[in-house]
């Protein structure tokens, strides 16, 4: 379970996230929506222990990570996160397979397997050494998904995942967001100002100049 209370976040002057209080369950499918600059990305990235908030908790799994040192947020990150960002991310002079195993690598983990089988789990199986450039969008997206699914996290977190696609490859990549909460106990919380991808979700949170909107 995440909880957010009465969270506060600036940058510089700019008040960007104001009184934010929220709890997702575990293995909820949730969408964020909002215009752009509402706080979606700041949001998130509080969630995924990038960034801390000015004022507020931030609980995730009974553990206060807002108060945690930088070392235990790298490890919440490394641990208990997944993510999936609008444009892919993924490294460019490296295989998918070897983009898809980073984070195992991170965490001391060797197992080819799990990679080759979340690699077949997006419909990459038989790509593994192809290099990101060789691949569509949509499949380099496929990629970034595997990878964020391999080290089998708590919470997946996509920023604008379907942003970068045009909406039929966008679509494919939203069933396999829903078929991977259906199957999985993790929880899944979507970014996007668009509301036909928010509707993928089990519930939709709404987010406007850093209020939650009831
Ligand atoms: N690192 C930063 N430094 C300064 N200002 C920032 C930073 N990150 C975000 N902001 C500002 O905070 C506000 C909220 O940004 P955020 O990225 O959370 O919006 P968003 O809802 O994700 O928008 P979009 O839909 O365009 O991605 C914006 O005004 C943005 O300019
Ligand atoms: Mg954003």
């Amino acid at each position: 379970m995440i909880q957010l209370q009465a969270i506060e976040k600036y940058f510089g002057e700019a008040h960007v996230l104001r009184g934010i209080t929220l709890e997702i369950k575990k293995g909820e499918f949730v969408a964020i929506t909002g215009s752009s600059g509402s706080g979606k990305s700041t949001l998130l990235n509080l969630i995924g222990g990038m960034d801390r908030p000015d004022a507020g908790k931030i609980i995730v799994d009974g553990s206060e990570i807002s108060a945690y040192s930088d070392e235990q947020l790298t490890l919440h990150r490394r641990q208990k996160i997944g993510f999936v960002f609008q444009f892919f991310n993924l490294l460019p002079n490296i295989s998918i397979f070897d983009n898809v195993r980073i984070p195992l690598l991170l965490n001391n983990i060797s197992s080819p397997e799990r990679a080759y089988w979340c690699l077949e789990r997006v419909g990459l199986a038989g790509r593994d050494r192809s290099y990101p450039w060789q691949l569509s969008g949509g499949e380099q997206q496929r990629v970034a998904l595997a990878r964020a699914l391999v080290g089998d996290p708590e919470i997946l977190l996509a920023d604008e995942p379907t942003g970068s696609l045009d909406s039929r490859t966008g679509a494919r990549i939203l069933e396999l967001l829903e078929e991977i909460s259906a199957e999985s106990s993790g929880t899944i919380i979507l970014v996007t100002h668009e509301e036909y991808v928010a509707r993928h979700a089990d519930r939709t949170i709404r987010i406007s100049d850093g209020v939650i909107l009831i």
